[in-house]
């Protein structure tokens, strides 16, 4: 029987694929939630013949459809009864400006707020899991501004600002969740996973094309990018460093604007208010 049960999205790919076989590796339950269920059951099979584990599962989730993410919460509350891992990994960056199905800017709606909208509809079952909630964040947090008067990226668009912007947003969040939810039992972590070799690159363009094609000799595989996730997943014992912000496996210090807790309250708020038709 598994010993643990993990909720992650982005397991069809990349750093989320390696992190969810590193867990049923470690005899946890994976419940991954993904927008191509096709792709999902074939990185499923893959997952539960490199790990012996048949406590694998696949459920459609697409984090830029509000009313999707809703109805896999639902189908976890009928399944669970605790969760106590989630992981917030699924991402991307955006060449040109696009709207989620809900009419939102895509790479806040994809790396914000559907993770936002997952995480808070799964709350009473991550209280009674005590859960750790980890968000992958990116070092792409530093060159994060706020644009709290432009969150729709109706004025301006640059695809490495938003981006930059809803990574720094992902260490918001669980410093937030980490805050308000510590006396249920949960504690949050964000952490950057290192320069990664994964299918993200190819969505990149400008800036993010320049970084990539200095980054490129250095990368890690994915299995590497994975050790910090799986890390703040399994290790014994982090209460005391709940709310902080990971690289490498240890405590790292973000940027200035990350602390700015007035930053962090109007994140949420605004989340809340963007979420409350499904909350
Ligand atoms: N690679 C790096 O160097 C790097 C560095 C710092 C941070 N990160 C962060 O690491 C995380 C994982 O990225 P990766 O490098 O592993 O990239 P990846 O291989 O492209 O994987 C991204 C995953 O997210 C899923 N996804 C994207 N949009 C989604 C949506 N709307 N709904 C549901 N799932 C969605 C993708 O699903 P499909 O398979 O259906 O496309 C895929 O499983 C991201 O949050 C990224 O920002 C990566």
């Amino acid at each position: 029987m598994p010993i643990k049960t993990t909720v992650i999205t982005g397991a069809t790919s990349g750093i989320g694929k390696e992190t969810a076989l590193a867990l049923a590796q470690k005899d946890h339950a994976v419940y991954m939630l993904v927008r191509n269920v096709e792709k999902g059951k074939q990185v499923r099979n893959e997952i539960i013949a490199a790990s012996n584990n048949r406590y694998i599962h696949v459920i459609y989730c697409d984090l830029a459809d509000l009313k999707t993410v809703k109805a896999a919460t639902e189908i976890l509350k009928e399944k669970l009864f605790a969760i106590n891992v989630l992981i917030n990994n699924a991402g991307g960056i955006f060449a040109t400006r696009e709207l989620s199905e809900d009419g939102y800017e895509m790479t806040f709606a994809a790396n914000h707020l559907g993770h936002f909208l997952l995480t808070m509809s799964l709350m009473p079952l991550l209280e009674k899991g005590q859960a750790r909630i980890i968000n992958v964040s990116s070092e792409a947090h530093r060159i994060g501004k706020l644009y709290f008067d432009d969150l729709q990226a109706e004025k301006e668009y640059s695809s490495f600002k938003r981006y930059g912007m809803a990574k720094l947003f992902n260490i918001y969040f669980a410093k937030s969740l980490a805050e308000r939810y510590q006396n249920k039992g949960i504690t949050a972590f964000a952490l950057h996973p290192g320069m990664v070799s994964t299918a993200f690159w190819a969505q990149s363009s400008g800036w993010a094309k320049v970084l990539e094609f200095i980054s490129r000799p250095f990368m890690i595989t994915a299995q590497q990018g994975a050790q910090t996730s799986v890390y703040l997943a399994t290790a014994p014992k982090l209460d005391k460093e709940s709310g902080q912000y990971f690289k490498k496996q240890h405590v790292a210090k973000p940027s200035s604007l990350a602390n700015n807790k007035s930053a962090r309250d109007q994140l949420w708020d605004i989340s809340t208010q963007l979420t409350k038709a499904y909350l």
